[in-house]
């Protein structure tokens, strides 16, 4: 599919608070379409810019009738009937339609959380060719309701309990659901969006990877000067690895990647991303050995935030005098930086009219791999920041990213700073927790259970434990395993493992790494617990 179609087939979410928007946006762009998610209240030259074929209102904490209840903008209705675009109020979507449009939302005798029954009264586009009668469980959760409906609409399905569940004005093709159709606890929810977007809308499916690698090589070759060099730290993490690729394939070698050894790598990390930046993609990478500097700084610093911290000022101490020897070698600065910020970074720092945040576009500095050094005024390049992380795997397998690369566990950006607690430079901590941790994890791979966990690694513990080990009393110390399943790393579970498993790497623990007595499981879930030790 040529670009210009994907544009010409967008879908536009007005984003008013829900916490299930973001999904509407996954579930539309996994049936290849195009969509986008925007601030509710946005201008309507900012909603009209960007053409839509279809909007989609969310739902929303809000009450329609609340002083502050967030709306789209004067002369949206005028603008989507001029324009003859189609429109989905979902929730709270539907109740600002009713009401904006001279209906009447009330607040519900009978408020509606949770799985609901509801049945088709008329038949209608949006449930397909199911008849008057059919029923479906779908997820609701709203305390108002739509009690009279504006001219021109129509009631097409109910819930037991009586109350409107999905409307429709064909003629000025509005509709609308009471219900969550994105959510998985409205089985038949995902057919419905279908239904709506194919055979009402009439959009045409075909967004794919391959436009979008296509999209960004252009942009990024309209945006850098043919004189322009950029530059790129590169953490051998998914997201920074794709960016790079990408920007290496739109300018070549005007790209100038470094990769920095803080000292706090896995096992072999630094010979293992190397070999894929320059095997299986070719990236010219510059590789920094910066280990004395980083362990040197962080001697007897035991507080987490203050590890942190001169983690991240070292980080940009390296990364300007990276910039500085490269204005020096080709006689004029780098003008743009790359970095792999991601869809839902850019999101969650736009936050939803209502939800008392500021409307601010800062990237979490966890992304920033420890921050930019202000004073280089760097412009950025961000070509993943439309794409969710699976599609950013996926455009990655495209560029010809190994999978296994691409599937690697994240990996914090103070590296193992954060699983040694306390003095990381104490001993030989960092050298014990390398190799208990390299078996742990090659078990797990194995075991063919790395890609059912979001997370495992191993955590030294700075405790001393008495032990028995050959005919002698041992005093050493203790590691714990951690491994944990997640979807977005805010919440986790801990890994179930099998107990044959556990043993067998307690026994190559205790046995093949000098100075450890003593494997604990870490079986604390986040919360209350975090997925790192600190
Ligand atoms: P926590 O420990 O907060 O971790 O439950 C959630 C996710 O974030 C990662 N993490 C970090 N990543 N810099 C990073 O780049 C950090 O300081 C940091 N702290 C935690 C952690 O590995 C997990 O994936």
């Amino acid at each position: 599919m040529d670009p210009r179609d994907v544009k010409s087939n967008l879908v536009l979410i007005l984003d008013f608070g829900s916490q299930y928007t973001h999904l509407i946006t996954r579930r539309i762009r996994a049936l290849n379409v195009f969509s986008l998610c925007i601030n509710g209240t946005s201008s309507l030259k900012s909603i009209a810019d960007l053409n839509p074929r279809v909007i989609i209102l969310s739902g929303g904490p809000h009450s329609v009738h609340a002083l502050d209840a967030p709306c789209f903008p004067s002369g949206f209705m005028e603008y989507i009937e001029s324009n003859k675009v189609h429109v989905l109020g979902i929730c709270y979507g539907l109740q600002l339609i009713v009401q904006k449009t001279g209906g009447e939302v009330r607040v519900g005798e009978k408020q509606e959380y949770g799985r609901m029954e509801i049945e088709v009264e008329k038949a209608c586009g949006l449930f397909g060719n199911r008849k008057v009668g059919d029923r479906q469980s779908v997820w609701m959760s709203h305390g108002d309701e739509a009690v009279k409906l504006p001219e021109g609409f129509e009631v097409v399905a109910r819930s037991k309990q009586g109350s409107v569940a999905a409307v429709e004005n064909r003629e000025k093709r509005l509709y609308g659901l009471q219900y969550h159709p994105e959510v998985t606890h409205s089985p038949e929810g995902m057919e419905t969006l279908r239904y709506f977007l194919f055979d009402i809308c009439g959009v045409t499916a075909g967004w794919k990877m391959e436009d979008i690698l296509e999209e960004e090589l252009k942009v990024i070759k309209e945006t850098v000067g043919p004189d322009d060099y950029v530059i790129c730290a590169l953490s051998g993490g998914v997201d920074s690895t794709v960016a790079a690729t990408l920007v290496y394939k739109a300018i070549g070698d005007r790209l100038y990647c470094a990769f920095v050894d803080n000292g706090l790598l896995r096992y072999k990390e630094r010979e293992r991303v190397m070999e894929t930046f320059d095997k299986d993609l070719h990236l010219p990478v510059t590789c920094i050995d910066a280990t004395d500097q980083f362990l040197s700084k962080l001697k007897g610093v035991t507080e987490p935030e203050k590890k942190r911290k001169v983690i991240g000022n070292e980080f940009i101490c390296i990364f300007d005098a990276f910039a500085q020897d490269l204005e020096k070698k080709l006689g004029k600065k780098p003008a743009y930086l790359v970095q792999g910020t991601l869809y839902p970074d850019v999101i969650e720092s736009c936050p939803p009219p209502g939800s008392g945040r500021t409307h601010s576009h800062t990237i979490k500095s966890h992304h920033n791999v420890g921050g930019l050094p202000k004073d280089m005024k760097l412009k950025l390049i961000e070509p993943l920041k439309l794409l969710f992380k699976d599609e950013v795997r996926e455009l990655g397998r495209i560029m010809g990213v190994p999978v296994s690369f691409l599937k690697r566990h994240p990996f914090p950006g103070p590296g193992l700073a954060v699983r040694v607690p306390g003095d990381v430079t104490e001993g030989n901590r960092l050298d014990i927790l390398r190799k208990a941790d390299e078996i742990f994890i090659q078990a797990i791979k194995d075991a063919g259970i790395y890609d059912s966990i979001w997370q495992a690694f191993a955590v030294f513990m700075p405790v001393l434990t008495v032990g028995v080990q050959g005919d002698q009393r041992t005093h050493s110390y203790a590691i714990a395993l951690r491994a944990v399943t997640s979807h977005d790393g805010m919440t986790a579970d801990w890994y179930y493992f099998d107990y044959k498993f556990l043993a067998d790497i307690s026994t190559r623990i205790c046995n093949e790494v000098q100075g450890v007595n003593r494997v604990l499981l870490d079986i604390t879930s986040k919360p209350p617990a975090t997925i790192e030790w600190e």
